[in-house]
């Protein structure tokens, strides 16, 4: 593994300031400084990206999937509207690990269904900016093979 990709969707950038009640203190630079710093530390390449419109996510997606490099996605409300970011995952055949900073299944039902779970290697969500760090972690781990994937 050479690289991986972390990306964010939708109001990401406004993290730390944006409902700290539910999203925590952290901003999204304070995130990747330390994702940086645990990748530097493997000599691992980090490309850490947000972006609030859909298809530079979907674009994103299908450069790893090219590159045959693994994902980490904070979709952000996308993840519960995105057809497109699902066919994207599908067509990338490379590792994806969902994750959010908060527990979706503990908020109004519409974050309860996700377009990208059934096809993620696995999700993490609920443990605030601590959920990228795991996600990281399991990727270094191995974290399975993508063909483990269920569609
Ligand atoms: C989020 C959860 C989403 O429902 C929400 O739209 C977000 C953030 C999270 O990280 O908890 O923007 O993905």
């Amino acid at each position: 593994m050479n690289a991986i990709h972390v990306l964010n969707g939708p109001n990401l950038n406004l993290l730390g300031a944006r409902e700290p009640e539910l999203y925590g203190d952290a901003t999204l630079a304070a995130i990747e400084a330390r994702l940086a710093a645990v990748c530097d530390s493997h000599g691992i390449a980090l490309h850490f990206r947000q972006s609030n419109h859909e298809g530079d996510l979907v674009t994103w997606v299908q450069n790893a999937g090219l590159a045959g490099e693994p994902v980490i996605l904070n979709a952000g409300a996308y993840t519960h509207t995105s057809i497109a970011l699902q066919d994207a995952i599908k067509g990338a055949k490379t590792k994806v690990i969902e994750v959010h900073l908060s527990n979706v299944h503990a908020r109004e039902p519409f974050r309860h269904h996700s377009y990208i779970s059934p096809v993620a290697q696995g999700v993490i969500l609920g443990f605030g900016a601590l959920s990228y760090d795991l996600a990281l972690e399991a990727l270094l781990a191995g974290a399975g093979p993508s063909e483990s994937r269920r569609k």
